[in-house]
Formats: C-alpha cells, structure tokens, sequence
C-alpha cells in the first residue's frame, strides 16, 4: 500500500468515480460508492452501488463497472479508482477482487475517501490467493 501523490490519470478516474458516484442507489445501506475502472484500450468504464429491497441483489459499485466494460467488448484493464464516504479509504469487497482478478491480475486500485484521503493498492496485494479454476482435460 502506498499513499504516493496523484497522476493526471488519477485525478481524472477519481473525479468519473465521484461523478457516477451521485447515481448510486443506496436506500437501505446509504453508503454511496463509484468506481471508475480504466481499460487498457484507454476508455473509462463507471458504476456506482446499486441496492436493492431483496438485499442479496446489491451489486458493488467496481462489479458494475466491470460487467458494463466486459460486455462492452473490453477484457483488459489497468486501474480503479473507487469513491466513498468512511474515515479510511474503502477496499474492493471479498467478491469484487475475485471479480477483478479474473480480468485483470495486474490491476492497480485506487481507493479515496469523500475527504481526499487517497490509497493505492495492487489487486495481488488484495487478494494474494485468489481462486483458480483448473479446468479438467476432457477425455478424447
Ligand atoms: N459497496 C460497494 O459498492 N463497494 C465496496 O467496495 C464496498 C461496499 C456497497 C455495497 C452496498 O450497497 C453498500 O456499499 C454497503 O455495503
């Protein structure tokens, strides 16, 4: 983990996190998350929290800008940056690391808080033993 000073690159995801932020839909939890994940193709992909009365429904604000990015053709990635309210920087959930992993093993996290308060991080950092499915040779 490191706390380094900002890029442009940086400053531009967290300001797409912050601005999706606002279209999270957090009734029940009222903690409003975005998440900006650039692709490696250089477009941004956003999402924000969106919960649901069915609790068990609520999708991460990162796992919503994954799955828009993925089914938009893109399967690379290289940073995200996530938004939320909290005293410390918040961290990718247990199942949206396992989510990112699949997708991009390399990527770097950016975390801020509603005050500025900025952590980076790598997805290994995160998730040192991530889950790998070994597919079974099929018998010919
Ligand atoms: N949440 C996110 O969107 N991202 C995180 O990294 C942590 C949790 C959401 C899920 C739920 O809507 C609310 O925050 C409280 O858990």
């Amino acid at each position: 983990m490191t706390d380094k000073k900002s890029s442009a690159e940086d400053r531009k995801l967290v300001l797409e996190a912050k601005k999706t932020r606002k279209n999270s839909y957090a009734p029940y939890s009222n903690f409003k998350v975005g998440a900006a994940l650039l692709a490696r193709s250089g477009k941004v992909y956003t999402g924000a929290n969106l919960e649901n009365s069915s609790f068990g429904q609520t999708v991460c604000a990162e796992r919503l800008a994954l799955y828009k990015a993925v089914s938009d053709g893109e399967k690379d990635f290289k940073k995200i940056a996530i938004v939320a309210p909290g005293a410390e920087p918040v961290t990718p959930c247990g199942i949206c690391r396992q989510a990112l992993f699949e997708f991009a093993p390399q990527l770097e996290v950016l975390s801020v808080n509603l005050k500025g308060k900025v952590r980076k991080y790598t997805l290994r950092e995160l998730l040192p033993y991530p889950f790998k499915y070994e597919k079974k040779k099929t018998k010919k």
